[in-house]
């Protein structure tokens, strides 16, 4: 098990290049078993997740490989085994995004039923709901979902909204099934995430007829069959702003290359309202193409702010913790109220032991802002937990170390090495 052993404080200054999204490479990574072929996937991140991911499709008997240039290639022509054993779904919930797939592709999927995990419950009930609405006989056994549609699925009107709002992979699970279900489905209240929008555009490449990518109707006519396609995924929004983040914690400059601003605008908007520039520019990649660059920094003190996690277009949860390591210096109090995930509070006690001032009350933690935060030994709980931690360690005083951070692995490529190029003093050691 590694830790990081960070020295602090250090200002970030110089460049940093952002890789493809870990969230919308997933459930198109799902999205190649509705095919028989070979689909080439371009910009998934090099990350435990997608390993994990990437053996679970191979025991569905697709076979992966890495070409040189860092392509995918999903060769999904034989899929003999449609389970998601306990093994690998125990290690990685959004396993689940193949359920929706294997049932539209073999008629029959038995997928492992996720726990809970760090960050709260996670229930399913609405994939297996909206499932079961096209048709779906959807059974547990042996804490497996068994789930059965041997004449395949039939399009309906379905309502996709939950206590929390919309759910992200229960949009990808239903959204993939009905693109090969008999005639036409409409989804309500579906997911508008960016990663969502990406994989309908992915299917949309693959044959699928979708109306209304991006907003929170979907209406999907089946088709008979969907073909492989090439398709570069979207730069990874969560990893952008950890790194919008780290320049404004450390008081520093960052250029971020290939984002997209766009998809961030609650994040943006909030980044400036705490007194962090944020200028938006443009480049052009090996390919030619145009692609958004950001210059993030900050020079005055860090004002304090209100954030309320929600579904996309709002605050995204996945920023939460980051967030609250930022505040946690802010010249007065801020108020931080999660309302995707209500228990996301597990750096909460971590970031205190680094003498931040956090109290949790419920579903809300009010930060009162500290002059500095003191290295101190943290675990690190879940993966974005552990990025506020090591944001955290690049400005508290002394030396932080990071246990468990292999949580971090999942999501952010070579972390430590990224930040070191800008400045920051991150070691790696196996204990
Ligand atoms: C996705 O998880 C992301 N994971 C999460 O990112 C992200 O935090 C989350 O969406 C919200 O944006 C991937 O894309 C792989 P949800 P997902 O279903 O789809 C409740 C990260 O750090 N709910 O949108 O599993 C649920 O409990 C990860 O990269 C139900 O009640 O999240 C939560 O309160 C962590 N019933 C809310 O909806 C259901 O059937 C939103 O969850 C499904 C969800």
């Amino acid at each position: 098990m590694d830790i990081f052993r960070i020295e602090g404080p250090v200002q970030l200054s110089g460049v940093v290049s952002i890789n493809g999204s870990k969230n919308a490479s997933l459930p198109i990574m799902a999205a190649t078993i509705l095919t028989a072929g070979k689909s080439i996937l371009k910009a998934v991140p090099h990350l435990s997740d997608i390993s994990v991911f990437s053996q679970l499709l191979g025991r569905l008997g697709c076979e992966l490989t890495r070409s040189p240039n860092g392509d995918l290639c999903i060769d999904s022509r034989v899929i003999d085994n449609p389970v998601g054993e306990y093994e690998i779904v125990r290690r990685m919930r959004a396993s689940i995004c193949v359920l929706g797939p294997l049932l539209a592709r073999c008629g029959r999927a038995e997928v492992s039923m996720p726990g809970g995990c760090a960050i709260g419950d996670r229930p399913i009930d609405i994939h297996l709901r909206g499932l079961r609405e096209l048709g779906a006989k959807i059974h547990l056994k042996s804490g497996y979902i068994v789930a059965e549609a041997p004449r395949g699925l039939t399009g309906c009107d379905i309502f996709m909204g939950g206590p929390f709002g919309s759910t992200v992979l229960g949009t990808a699970n239903v959204l993939m099934a009905s693109t090969l279900a008999k005639g036409k489905t409409i989804i309500a209240s579906a997911a508008c995430e960016p990663e969502i929008v990406d994989l309908a555009n992915c299917l949309t490449k693959m044959g699928a007829k979708i109306d209304g990518i991006g907003s929170p109707r979907l209406i999907i006519e089946g088709v008979k069959e969907l073909q492989p396609a090439e398709y570069q995924v979207i730069p990874d929004r969560i990893e952008v702003g950890t790194f919008m983040v780290a320049a404004a914690i450390t008081a520093g400059q960052l250029r971020l290359l290939n984002c997209r601003l766009d998809d961030m605008m609650a994040v943006v908007d909030k980044l400036r309202n705490i007194g962090v520039t944020v200028e938006k520019g443009k480049t052009r990649d090996e390919r030619r193409e145009t692609r958004d660059e950001v210059v993030v920094a900050r020079r005055g003190s860090i004002k304090p702010a209100d954030i309320t996690t929600q579904p996309y277009p709002g605050f995204p949860t996945d920023l939460q913790a980051q967030f609250m390591a930022l505040l946690s210096l802010a010249k007065g109090n801020s108020v931080v109220i999660e309302k995707v995930f209500p228990d996301r509070f597990m750096h909460v006690a971590e970031l205190n032991r680094m003498a931040a001032n956090l109290r949790r009350e419920g579903s809300t933690v009010i930060i009162a802002g500290v002059k500095k935060l003191v290295a101190a030994p943290v675990m690190a709980s879940d993966l974005r937990a552990s990025a506020a931690l090591v944001l955290a360690g690049l400005v508290a005083e002394g030396t932080t170390v990071v246990n468990r951070v292999y949580h971090i692995d999942r999501g952010y490529e070579r972390i430590e090495e990224r930040l070191n190029l800008v400045g920051a003093k991150i070691f790696r050691e196996g204990i």
